[in-house]
């Protein structure tokens, strides 16, 4: 999830900052694209070098410091930024972010930014505790900022208590979580689940053993990491999911209009659901009796709705799925330029642990170039994950540029 985001490190005067050199390496290494800014407290403590280094970006400390840049600084620094993690946040930082004051590059790039913001503060247990502290972190909450709680623990003013600076592996913790939960805000996804139902008359049908399980668990990953998300379900046993809009069809036909009711409004499309290949004909309006020694019914095609989708694709992102007994990757790379995908997630369901049925799966993305992915065998629910972060990349893929030179 850290992986090509732009992260913003702002670090302010505490001695944990040393702590957050380990931070900024940690994201560097997981793929993001670091950039720090200081107070000049925090200068104190660690140098800019070690982050520029580390970073491999300049660091910015003045607001004045390169007359030619001063006035885009903080605003270059905001747009850049997918989120922004303020480590260690002193007592004097929390005051002055309640309260809107921007005396220094790091405070006046925070009014700039209208993102996720994470604080991690750290300090003595009584600065703390102190009430005018805790009346500045619930005025920042309020606002939408996320508060890392100090950890307990040995203090460097010689005390033990509340105050730490968590360590850096569960600061990027926090970081992970705050990107599952927002790569896909603002976006709509459309997931199909489950298979459909074709009648041969009221009572039978012509059905197949898909369970809904994947899909299902796809409309769970695109709502967590921040979606609105339609789940529209054949047939399934599974309870929906909460917190979505979803619908319930039978047939590949009612199936269709639902999709396309919804296609035009949505960024993307997920479509897991084993859609029925042919439908009986003429179904019979009563209970077939039990008469002659065959009974012969005949089959039509069905619309090929993700097909249909392809052609009418204007910028939505398609995902489609290639569920097969043998061929695989040919079949699937066949699937993928004909109904116009962006890539398909392909399985063998024959394959012991993958398929109808069962809780985990053992699958291959493909992608438009022919580049392939393995997954080894794992649940539905990361295979899940796995799909919709490379949904997101796809939809976040205009990444913005930082305007800046970084040897100024
Ligand atoms: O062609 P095949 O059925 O194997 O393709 C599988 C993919 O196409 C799946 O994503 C499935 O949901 C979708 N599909 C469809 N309409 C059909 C048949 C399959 O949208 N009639």
């Amino acid at each position: 999830m850290i992986d090509k985001k732009n992260i913003l490190i702002g670090v302010t005067g505490g001695i944990a900052a040393y702590k957050v050199v380990e931070v900024a390496s940690r994201l560097k290494k997981s793929g993001a694209n670091v950039r720090v800014m200081m107070t000049s407290a925090a200068t104190e403590f660690v140098s800019p070098r070690t982050f520029q280094e580390i970073t491999g970006n300049a660091v910015f400390v003045e607001m004045f410091g390169d007359a030619a840049h001063f006035h885009v600084a903080h605003i270059a620094l905001a747009d850049f930024a997918d989120m922004v993690l303020i480590a260690p946040a002193t007592a004097n930082f929390l005051a002055k972010a309640a309260h809107g004051i921007a005396d220094d590059l790091l405070t006046t790039t925070i009014l700039a930014f209208d993102r996720e913001i994470l604080i991690a503060p750290s300090m003595n247990t009584k600065m703390f505790e102190n009430p005018a502290t805790q009346a500045n972190l619930e005025i920042l909450k309020s606002r939408g900022m996320k508060i890392l709680e100090p950890a307990t623990g040995n203090l460097a003013c010689g005390i033990s208590g509340k105050g730490r600076l968590p360590e850096p592996v569960d600061i990027c913790a926090a970081i992970e979580k705050i990107f599952t939960g927002t790569v896909l805000s603002g976006k709509k996804i459309l997931v199909t689940a489950g298979g459909t139902v074709e009648a041969i008359d009221p009572v039978r049908y012509i059905g197949n053993r898909s369970s809904g399980r994947m899909g299902f668990e796809i409309a769970k990953a695109a709502l967590s990491a921040g979606a609105e998300v339609i789940l529209i379900s054949g047939k399934s046993e599974l309870a929906p999911p909460k917190n979505l809009k979803f619908v319930k069809t039978e047939s590949a036909i009612e199936m269709r209009e639902a999709v396309l009711k919804d296609f035009d409004s949505v960024d993307a499309v997920i479509m897991s659901a084993a859609v029925a290949d042919y439908r009986v004909k003429n179904p019979a309006a009563q209970k077939i009796k039990k008469s002659a020694e065959t009974l012969t019914l005949e089959l039509v095609k069905n619309p090929d709705i993700l097909k249909e989708l392809g052609n009418l694709k204007k910028s939505q992102v398609l995902v489609g799925f290639a569920a097969e007994t043998q061929n695989i990757l040919e079949y699937a790379n066949k699937k993928l330029v004909e109904k116009n995908l962006d890539f398909i997630v392909a399985n063998d369901v024959t394959a012991e642990g993958a398929g109808f049925n069962v809780s985990t799966n053992i699958a291959s993305i493909i992608w438009r170039g022919g580049e392939v992915e393995n997954f080894p065998k794992m649940s539905k629910a990361e295979l899940a994950e796995k799909i919709i972060e490379r949904v997101a990349d796809l939809l976040n893929k205009d990444k913005k540029f930082f305007p800046m030179n970084d040897n100024q």
